[in-house]
């Protein structure tokens, strides 16, 4: 394989590859604005200038300077085998400060409020590659304030001019809604008039922006970044299996940003995951249980509430009829195979039904003209559909949403889960169980906890861990963020403490919101989770260790056992300053 050497470190390539694609590959800094992986090379801000060297064949092979020794974009040469490349050249050296000089002129010293601050590569290439003072005495060029679209506020003056914003929205979106206006220090991004920024992709120009310019609204002033912690999340609002990054702190979710893999979303997600959390914290969030008591629906303690609903299910089956579990597309795998094990234990005949499974239009491509992958925007908006159906056909055979709201009447009692970011119930549903008697496990209020026997506190997306199956059939496994909000647990929890008591067992009390997986604590941050209450549970719920019992259970679910795609983990930062006692 031919090598190159960048930064005296060598390295193996591919014929056609970028020098700073290699460099990026093998974690070798070399400084860049304008070059994005997934975007064309206008080689443009010339940061990533360097000194190339390669063998000559008409003088023995011997090492030149190319092109007599100029300075060359790194984003913008191929490499050879045998060349030699460093940033590190007095005169590269020199080019970087001289750029990051020039890029200073105008660009307001406002760190203390820009967003950016702690993810700014204006920022961090100041210290690393920068003069350390400015020689610029006149007046800074002032540009004002824009609102670009319905998520996205642009700070111009911040603007280093990289066009990576405009050249993803000409390249990947190809709806053209940005322009360079005016010339020289006058120059701008702009949108169209009348045309603003809201394609469904809209909110990557945020993450593309290398410096505070393009900016989100809705984590605007929210929180400084180098608080936040991540966590490896998975889309949960539709089939994509994009992999994102639950961004969070002290317990409370702050952003969704895109987590790359090439295999599936390449670098991008859309606006629809980007912003679909916002029902983790909201008002319509269900707090604690709730029972039904004399016709009337009561707060309940846990103990109470799963009491009555062994007791609805256990009535069912003594009246000769039979019980109905609707598992959601939106809850993970291993919670759909332990609702099964649960339900099975009260009632071995339980009939399994999906859940209802929305779409809304047709899958959408966009072209990725730097990747042979297109990213697709899904139409199915549920993100496990496949493996819900998958796993309930292991246990016994999967029916349709649509025949249990046909013959809901038929059943005693019915294990109704949900956890939709929206609402989701329909006039139908309502109508098919008016004579049954509901067991609901859910995220957010509906008309339905009004019509329930019992109605369970489910937890978000981001309160859980587990496994999705996207529409392409690839498996991947997400981690837990935050503690689960106020008294609700995931429904993979409350399986198993279903399954306990109707072993004969007793739960034992714990402070709620902790699972075994938040990995999330970093020096001077602050754990979240109330714990003068205390919540009564059963064996810990934690995916890899269903997955195993899944494995066991029947040779179709033997993937869970080899075919389970992994997060990277997470390094946790290690501060380099010394913290203060205050
Ligand atoms: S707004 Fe950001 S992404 Fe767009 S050109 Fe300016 S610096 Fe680059
Ligand atoms: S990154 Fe190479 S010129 Fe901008």
């Amino acid at each position: 394989m031919p090598t190159v050497t960048i930064n005296g470190i060598e390295c193996e390539f591919t014929k056609g590859e970028m020098v700073i694609a290699i460099a990026n590959r093998n974690e070798i800094t070399i400084p860049q604005y304008c070059y994005h992986a997934g975007l064309s090379r206008p080689a443009q801000c010339r940061i990533c200038l360097a000194t190339f060297e390669a063998p000559n064949p008409r003088n023995d092979n011997k090492l030149e300077p190319m092109m007599g020794g100029k300075l060359l974009p790194t984003c913008a040469t191929e490499a050879s085998d045998g060349m030699v490349v460093t940033i590190e050249s007095e005169k590269a050296v020199a080019n970087q400060k001289a750029v990051m000089e020039f890029l200073l002129i105008n660009h307001p010293l406002d760190c203390p409020v820009c967003d950016q601050a702690g993810e700014c590569t204006l920022q961090d290439y100041s210290f690393q590659f920068g003069r350390g003072h400015s020689r610029f005495t006149d007046t800074k060029v002032v540009s004002p304030k824009k609102n670009m679209g319905e998520e996205i506020y642009m700070y111009s003056d911040r603007c280093i001019m990289c066009t990576r914003c405009v050249r993803f929205t000409d390249e990947v979106t190809e709806t053209h809604e940005l322009m360079i206006d005016g010339r020289g220090d006058k120059c701008t991004i702009d949108i169209f008039p009348g045309v603003g920024l809201n394609n469904p992709l809209a909110s990557n120009v945020i993450d593309l922006c290398p410096v505070g310019s393009l900016l989100d609204k809705d984590f605007l002033f929210a929180q400084r970044v180098w608080f936040l912690k991540r966590s490896a999340g998975i889309d949960p609002f539709t089939s994509s299996g994009d992999n994102i990054w639950v961004e969070h702190n002290q317990g409370r979710l702050y952003r969704i940003k895109p987590r790359t893999n090439m295999d599936i979303n390449t670098w991008w997600i859309t606006d629809e995951v980007r912003y679909g959390w916002k029902f983790v914290h909201s008002d319509a969030r269900l707090t604690q249980p709730m029972r039904r008591e004399h016709g009337m629906m009561v707060e309940a303690s846990w103990s109470r509430a799963y009491g009555q609903v062994i007791d609805t299910v256990l009535g069912a089956k003594a009246d000769g009829k039979k019980t109905a579990l609707v598992v959601s597309a939106t809850l993970t795998n291993e919670e759909a195979y332990s609702l099964v094990k649960a339900t099975r234990m009260l009632d071995e005949n339980v009939e399994l039904f999906v859940g209802p499974i929305p779409t809304d239009g047709e899958d959408k491509s966009f072209p990725n003209p730097q990747h042979t992958k297109q990213f697709v925007q899904r139409a199915e908006k549920v993100p496990n559909a496949k493996g819900v159906k998958r796993v309930l056909e292991a246990m016994g055979g999967c029916k349709e949403y649509e025949t249990f709201v046909r013959r809901a009447g038929e059943y005693g009692a019915v294990v109704l889960t949900a956890n939709f970011p929206s609402t989701w119930v329909t006039d139908s549903l309502v109508d098919a169980i008016a004579n049954t008697k509901l067991i609901l496990i859910d995220t957010t209020d509906s008309v339905l906890c009004t019509k329930a026997e019992v109605v369970l506190p489910s937890s978000s997306f981001a309160e859980k861990n587990g496994s999705f199956e996207n529409c392409d059939g690839i498996i991947q496994h997400f981690d837990q963020g935050i503690p689960n909000q106020h008294q609700s647990k995931a429904e993979g929890q409350i399986a198993l403490d279903l399954i306990e008591l109707a072993a004969g067992g007793k739960l034992v009390e714990h402070a709620p919101g902790f699972g075994s997986l938040i990995v999330d604590e970093q020096p001077g941050q602050v754990a979240s989770t109330n714990d003068s209450i205390l919540i009564p549970r059963g064996e810990l719920y934690e995916a890899s260790v269903i997955r195993e019992r899944m494995v066991d259970e029947a040779d179709s679910l033997s993937m869970f056992g080899s075919d389970v795609k992994l997060p990277p983990r997470v390094e946790l930062v290690e501060s380099d300053m010394e913290m203060v006692e205050l």
